[in-house]
């Protein structure tokens, strides 16, 4: 990149940024900022559950097709990397613990479990466990709750929002044009790394503390963990995009948008109902 180049780049960069970060979604979700306060029913806990189950299991249809759509094989690569970590893949990394290695046979029976898998490397040459599918990690998040493989994860289970959510992310994130594609990705893992998992966790801590003990939160700390690595990744390929010939801003920006107006829809049906529910 040309010294010219690098401004406009950065010029770029932070109108994508004020963009995202503008977004209410971001400035302002009223579901999570209630949620964090923690003061949480059992049922709001299990509403919750199933949402978001539904919109991690359905993420997959996003994901699969953002890479059998990839402009490049280094970017199919990419894409991989994050489908077969969801479905159980894990990092190769130099942390035995991952890998089942020097842990007691109680631990041995916990290989995969969210809490004893890094966030760090490359599936090339990781090992596969069930249980170290995402959704089943979600499964097991389910289980002190009472919600079964029967109440999580299908379309059926999804409300009009949700539903409304995962189809604008296989339409938008799982787009075939490099510029839409890659503006949702930028957009999605930007208002991933602004904070909701923490205020999640925040939620749920208490709620688990006051009448959960067994309730296992790593599905969220993990994600929490992980979406830094995941923003930082989608700002290389900005950069790395925005010298091409084909750069288009403005697809770029549109798609962005239109992401979070999705997200949106998730977090509102989640808030429209709990308020219905309370007031009931
Ligand atoms: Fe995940």
């Amino acid at each position: 990149m040309t010294v010219a180049q690098s401004v406009e780049f950065e010029k770029f960069q932070k109108e994508v940024d004020d963009l995202v970060a503008s977004h209410v979604v971001v400035t302002s979700n009223p579901y999570t900022a209630w949620f964090e306060k923690g003061d949480l029913s059992r049922e709001d806990v299990r509403q919750f559950a199933k949402q978001f189950s539904v919109f991690s299991n359905q993420f997959l249809v996003a994901q699969l097709k953002k890479m059998i759509n990839a402009e490049s094989l280094e970017s199919m690569r990419e894409s991989k990397e994050i489908l077969a970590n969801e479905i159980g893949v894990m990092f190769r990394s130099p942390h035995a613990k991952d890998q089942g290695h020097g842990l007691s046979d109680d631990e041995k029976d916990r290989v995969g479990d969210p809490d004893l898998v890094g966030t760090e490397g490359s599936i090339e040459g990781g090992s596969f466990h069930f249980r170290a599918g995402h959704f089943e990690w979600l499964l097991r998040f389910g289980e002190p709750l009472g919600l079964t493989f029967e109440d999580m994860g299908k379309r059926k289970h999804g409300w009009p929002s949700t539903v409304y959510f995962c189809d604008e992310l296989a339409r938008i994130y799982g787009d075939g044009e490099g510029m839409v594609g890659m503006g949702a990705s930028y957009a999605v893992e930007h208002w991933a790394a602004s904070g909701f998992w923490k205020q999640l966790i925040k939620g749920l801590g208490a709620f688990k503390q006051r009448q959960c003990p067994t309730l296992p939160l790593a599905f969220f700390t993990w994600h929490d963990r992980i979406e830094d690595n995941h923003a930082a990744h989608t700002t290389s390929e900005l950069r790395e995009a925005f010298s091409r010939s084909d750069f288009n801003g403005q697809l770029f920006l549109k798609a962005a948008n239109e992401m979070l107006d999705g997200v949106k829809a998730f977090w509102w049906g989640l808030d429209e109902e709990r308020r219905r529910r309370h007031a009931a």
